[in-house]
């Protein structure tokens, strides 16, 4: 049977909660394991469903992954990497994409159907990633249900992205190590999951300069070898508890084994909102603040602010002073669920794909609910925190893709909320 959250809001929050690894750098990782026949050992490694559908694709292309407990992993080639990659996992995760790059410059050829995930954009279309994949030398064949790609040699390309993507940026670049020559790529995203990844491969060998940066320098080698990689603490996920504690403003809270560097945009919001909060080295301290007041916000590629935080900053602004337009620019369908808030007491008007307007503060009220998205999920999971009465909620898979035994840590900081 189908599990669900049953959440008993208004509880006082407070209390230490820790942060787990990135679920956005691992997803990038497991598919760098395709490019070396040496083991790699993967460390931090978040226990979410998304990575569970990155095992399962390793496996499915002839990987052996040894779950070696604590959050370690242990990933080894073992039989021949198989070109297609199987449309059940590749529907149930859009980073899915990432593995077509390394089997294309490792076996010459990849086989897929176009990738899924949440669904918070009308197509979330694959064309930069395949007009990359050409520019280096793929043939590139658009099939009725699937992509076929071939390539006897990748060859190094100039690519400039013509919009700044974080998934075809994290692959052009993995790909590019083993492709002949020199590879620039242009108007590239600089979100912290991308240094990291960088940092990684030239640990293997690669020789990849300016991650980080709007312009990513790739020389291609000839072979990359194993490794160690430790996956960064969740910026997403501290930041989402940040905004948590401000919103509960009910007590202190203390969100550990983070990266407090990687969320900026949210600390310069924080500070016109009046949210009373410290940041340590790798802690952030969110105290109970007089008044929460109402601001605008615009999501942005990093260091902006974050599309991913969106949601949950939403649920923070009906608790605040004033009205507050949400202009979230990423996506066309990441304000859909405000319309559940909406049924849950918040006075929210969407002006139209693109952007809303909240009017705080307004009580909130338990109800049913269904999660329509991972993001989308843990802002009505925060939500239900700070209603009145009883929340249950539904479809929790879409959240646990992104979030581990979340249940289990907000209970640790007083929430009432049991998995049945
Ligand atoms: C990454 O998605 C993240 N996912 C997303 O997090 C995040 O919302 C997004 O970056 C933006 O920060 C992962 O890292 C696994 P994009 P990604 O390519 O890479 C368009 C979450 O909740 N586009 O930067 O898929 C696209 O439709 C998730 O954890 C094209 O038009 O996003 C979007 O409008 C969801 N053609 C924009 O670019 C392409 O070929 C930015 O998308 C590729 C993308």
């Amino acid at each position: 049977m189908e599990s669900k959250f049953i959440i008993n809001g208004r509880q006082p929050l407070s209390g230490n909660i820790k942060v787990k690894g990135a679920k956005n750098a691992a997803l990038k990782i497991f598919p760098v394991a395709l490019m070396t026949d040496e083991a790699i050992k993967v460390v931090n490694v978040p226990d979410i469903e998304d990575c569970h559908r990155a095992q399962e694709m390793l496996v499915a292309l002839g990987h052996s992954v040894k779950n070696l407990g604590d959050g370690q992993m242990q990933i080894q080639r073992q039989n021949k990497t198989c070109l297609n990659l199987p449309a059940e996992l590749v529907n149930k995760f859009r980073s899915s994409v990432m593995f077509v790059g390394p089997l294309l410059a490792t076996c010459g050829e990849a086989h897929f159907p176009h990738p899924g995930g949440c669904v918070i954009g009308a197509t979330r279309p694959i064309d930069m990633f395949l007009d990359g994949f050409a520019k280096m030398g793929a043939k590139v064949k658009t099939l009725e249900n699937s992509y076929h790609l071939t390539a006897k040699k990748l060859k190094g390309a100039s690519i400039f992205f013509p919009k700044v993507t974080v998934t075809g940026t994290e692959s052009l670049m993995t790909t590019a190590c083993l492709a002949q020559g020199k590879s620039i790529l242009e108007n590239c995203a600089m979100e912290p999951e991308i240094p990291a990844l960088a940092d990684f491969l030239n640990k293997m060998g690669a020789k990849i300069t300016g991650a980080g940066t709007s312009t990513i320098k790739i020389e291609g080698v000839k072979k990359l070898s194993g490794g160690e990689y430790k996956i960064i603490p969740d910026r997403i996920e501290a930041g989402t508890f940040a905004i948590l504690a401000a919103a509960a403003n009910s007590g202190e809270i203390i969100i550990e084994d983070c990266e407090p560097k990687h969320l900026g945009a949210l600390w310069a919001i924080f500070d016109r909102n009046g949210v009373n909060y410290k940041l340590g080295k790798n802690s952030i301290k969110i105290f109970p603040s007089a008044k929460i007041m109402a601001e605008n916000v615009v999501t942005h590629e990093y260091p902006g602010f974050a599309t991913d935080l969106q949601s949950a900053y939403t649920v923070l602004m009906t608790q605040a002073q004033g009205i507050s337009l949400i202009h979230e620019t990423i996506y066309d369908r990441r304000l859909l669920f405000c319309d559940t808030l909406t049924q849950m007491g918040a006075d929210i008007i969407m002006a139209d794909p693109h952007r809303s307007v909240v009017n705080g503060p307004t009580k909130l009220y338990g109800r049913k609910l269904v999660i329509p998205d991972l993001r989308a999920g843990i802002a009505l999971v925060i939500a239900a925190l700070i209603a009145h009465g009883k929340t249950e909620v539904s479809n929790i898979y879409q959240i646990e893709r992104g979030y581990e035994g979340l249940a289990e840590r907000l209970k640790n900081i007083g929430a009432d909320i049991e998995k049945i």
